[in-house]
């Protein structure tokens, strides 16, 4: 296999191209990001740190749980309304991945797709090379129609430059409700990004948690099993690998609490006491007060008019959307205007 240079579309295997973004912009920050924010009055480390290998591979477990009800719900959603999302453009598409992983998701989309086109291309974005290759390489063998154009990038540098390029209509993906892990203002300013990079009449598949009762969303983000604790403190683990820190993971718990005002799950680490955590590489002491918490994650959920407001702010319309027979989970077609 050829180990693909950075800044350029390299071919790695037959019909599968990858580029690598310039710069490795998530270790760089890694550092920068946790020094601002165990330093700042209201402590809090962004989520797209949890997804290291073992971070990775916790979330596939969050996928299996019973209370975790989210993965399972949008699978249903895209094997039963496949066809019908494919043919609601006008074809023949080309796919764009926000966020690929391991593609189990999508592989629905591209099997719909590969149905009523001969050819079909591929655009993965992951920030992980890793995760890019090993998707890339099984759709590759396991369709013999589909060419795979994969980005180790974030999406943000993907959409901003010239690398992306597509010829036919799109039809994008931003599965998984990961939507919800931003802002309100970030998630508007993404989909704008999103908007600006694609042509008038190109599709976004957005998929949403929905706004439900409170007890039901905060099972699913502190689980029984203690699967989602040990995803939550990963970060400090990957703080203590990478960065020397020296986080005794046993003395935070993890809590999950619906803040039914801003729509969102907020996931926090409670220190159990107070203590000094030295991080070498930093040479930074983080000093955490009893009951202090760490803010690791918000989940936002969302209803239709939430995605109204998004689409309009952001240059789409809603076209469609499709839920779930128990209505806890929902995939909006939205088109760009
Ligand atoms: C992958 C961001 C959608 O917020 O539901 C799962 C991550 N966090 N359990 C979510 C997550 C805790 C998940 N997203």
């Amino acid at each position: 296999m050829i180990v693909p240079h950075r800044n350029e579309l390299t071919p790695v295997g037959e019909r599968f191209a990858l580029y690598r973004a310039p710069e490795p912009a998530v270790t760089a920050s890694f550092a920068d990001d946790v020094r601002s924010g165990l330093t700042a009055p209201r402590k809090t480390l962004p989520p797209k740190y949890f997804y290291d290998e073992l971070g990775s591979a916790l979330f596939e477990a969050i996928t299996l749980l019973p209370e975790y009800y989210l993965t399972r719900a949008e699978a249903a959603i895209l094997q039963r309304y496949a066809p019908a999302m494919i043919g609601a453009l006008d074809g023949p598409i080309e796919i764009v991945e926000f966020g690929s992983g391991s593609a189990r998701k999508s592989r629905t989309l591209i099997g719909a797709a590969l149905d009523v086109q001969a050819r079909v291309t591929y655009h993965p974005i992951d920030i992980s090379p890793s995760a890019l290759v090993a998707c890339a390489t099984a759709l590759v063998g396991e369709y013999d129609r589909l060419d795979v154009a994969a980005y180790a990038s974030d999406y943000v540098e993907v959409l901003a430059s010239a690398r992306l390029s597509t010829s036919k209509r799109v039809l994008a993906l931003f599965l998984g409700s990961n939507v919800g892990n931003y802002e309100p203002r970030e998630a508007c300013a993404l989909l704008r990004a999103m908007s600006a990079a694609f042509k008038p009449g190109d599709g976004l598949l957005l998929g949403a948690d929905l706004k439900k009762d409170a007890a039901t969303l905060e099972l699913a983000y502190n689980d029984p099993t203690g699967v989602t604790a040990a995803f939550d403190k990963n970060v400090l683990g990957r703080i203590n690998r990478e960065l020397d820190g020296h986080f005794d993971l046993d003395a935070f718990a993890h809590v999950a609490r619906y803040e039914a005002v801003r729509g969102r799950i907020e996931s926090r680490l409670i220190a159990q006491r107070g203590m000094t955590v030295p991080i070498d590489a930093l040479r930074l002491d983080v000093r955490l007060f009893t009951a202090e918490s760490i803010h690791t994650e918000s989940s936002y959920k969302f209803d239709d008019d939430d995605i109204a407001r998004l689409a309009a702010d952001s240059g789409f319309r809603v076209a469609r959307r499709w839920s779930d027979d128990d209505q806890r989970f929902a995939v909006w077609l939205l088109v760009i205007e």
